[in-house]
């Protein structure tokens, strides 16, 4: 065997030490990927926030997002109007723990939440968000005949969707819920509304939408989570829903915007089963429409609304309440065939 030098040995130690620090150095960095990744998406994520995020330009277009979701453990808290938008978020997204029946503020509600209806915190992409609330109010509507402001288009959910009483349009719950959607809002400039704001719009069918076919559908689809009678699933501690009502004396009035089988077939369309989205739905049209049709046929609270839609030609084509400025039934009006209606209508 031929000898080795003393400083070859040196150098092959020196080769050994090399290899030994590169392999725990490619150690630690493959430690650090698997447990950091997500403090660094969080980090992440917090930055889109200061930038504007989820408002950013090319997030209003469905197309090319992905469900986007506010998360207040996100939302940078720096001063007291940043924990006005926090209890506001809250208040949507809690609305029952504030206000519901056993709220901790006021009792003035139904014990559903804004959030059943205005899904993750009114902020999910046709999940009947908020994006174009600060935007365009205060707006003419014709139900009341006026111009309505973001405070009155908040006490009517309270009124209908909630079957309860407006909170007091000084309180700080009114103004936390003003302050979170114009936050949620900031990015949008005034007068628009950006693609993927509130509600989908069906397509009209050939046949008038069918409640028998919806019974059948509701009990394979929905019964599961929203109960054999529509009654939803509560909390244990009974203060809030985890499955909220369809129908029943704790469910939305006969005012509330869902009552109308356009609304409540374009809400399903895009947003139930609960997880589904614009992107990937679950119901076809007919069936959203029969369901529309076999909920909205069920008995639920009733809201005068004398005072509704004082001109009656403005009346939505579904809206199920005559005396109308046709000769339509009230019948074909709540579930159609609506195209025949629709013809006759300018302003479709
Ligand atoms: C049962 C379902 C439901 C619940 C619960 C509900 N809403 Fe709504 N809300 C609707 C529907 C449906 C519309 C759209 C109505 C329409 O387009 O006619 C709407 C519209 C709105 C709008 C106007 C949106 C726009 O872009 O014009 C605001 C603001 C609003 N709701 C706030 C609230 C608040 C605040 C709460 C909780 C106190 C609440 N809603 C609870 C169903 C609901
Ligand atoms: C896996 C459980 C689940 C199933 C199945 C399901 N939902 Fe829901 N649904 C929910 C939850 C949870 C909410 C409230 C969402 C929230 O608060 O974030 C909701 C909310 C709703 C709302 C608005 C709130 C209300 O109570 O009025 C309607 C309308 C609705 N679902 C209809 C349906 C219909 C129709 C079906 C069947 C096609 C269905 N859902 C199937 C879980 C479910």
């Amino acid at each position: 065997m031929k000898n080795i030098e003393p400083s070859s040995w040196r150098l092959l130690l020196r080769l050994l030490i090399f290899l030994i620090v590169l392999v725990s150095g490619l150690l630690v960095a493959i430690v650090f990927s698997v447990i950091f990744p997500e403090l660094y998406a969080d980090k992440f994520q917090a930055l889109q926030v200061k930038a504007g995020w989820p408002m950013k330009k090319q997030d209003q277009k469905p197309a090319n997002r992905s469900n986007p979701r506010v998360s207040s453990s996100i939302l940078p808290v720096d001063s007291l109007q940043d924990e006005l938008i926090l209890y506001g978020k809250d208040l949507i997204a809690n609305t029952s723990k504030y206000l519901g029946p056993k709220g901790s503020v006021r009792q003035i509600s139904n014990g559903m939440n804004c959030q059943n209806c205005h899904l993750e915190a009114g902020t999910k992409i046709m999940g009947n968000n908020y994006l174009a609330v600060y935007s365009t109010y205060p707006k003419f509507r014709a139900r009341s005949a006026g111009t309505e402001t973001i405070i009155k288009r908040i006490s009517d959910c309270f009124e209908r969707s909630l079957n309860g009483r407006k909170p007091d349009s000084a309180s700080k719950e009114m103004k936390a819920m003003v302050s979170y959607m114009k936050w949620v809002g900031k990015d949008v400039q005034k007068g628009k509304t950006p693609e993927g704001s509130g509600l989908n719009k069906l397509a009209y069918l050939d046949r008038a939408a069918d409640p028998k076919t919806g019974r059948i559908l509701y009990k394979e689809k929905c019964a599961v989570c929203h109960g054999a009678k529509g009654e939803g699933i509560m909390q244990p501690d009974q203060k809030s829903f985890v499955y909220p009502p369809l129908w029943g004396s704790r469910s939305y009035n006969d005012g509330a915007g869902l009552y109308r089988n356009s609304s409540f077939a374009g809400f399903v369309k895009d947003n139930m089963p609960f997880g589904a989205n614009y992107q990937n739905q679950i119901l076809t049209d007919e069936q959203a429409w029969d369901l529309a049709a076999f909920v909205n046929s069920q008995p639920r609270p009733h809201k005068d609304q004398a005072l509704d839609w004082k001109n009656i030609s403005q009346k939505p084509i579904d809206f199920p309440f005559g005396p109308y400025s046709d000769a339509y039934t009230e019948n074909q009006h709540k579930y159609g065939p609506f195209k025949p209606i629709a013809a006759t209508r300018i302003n479709k």
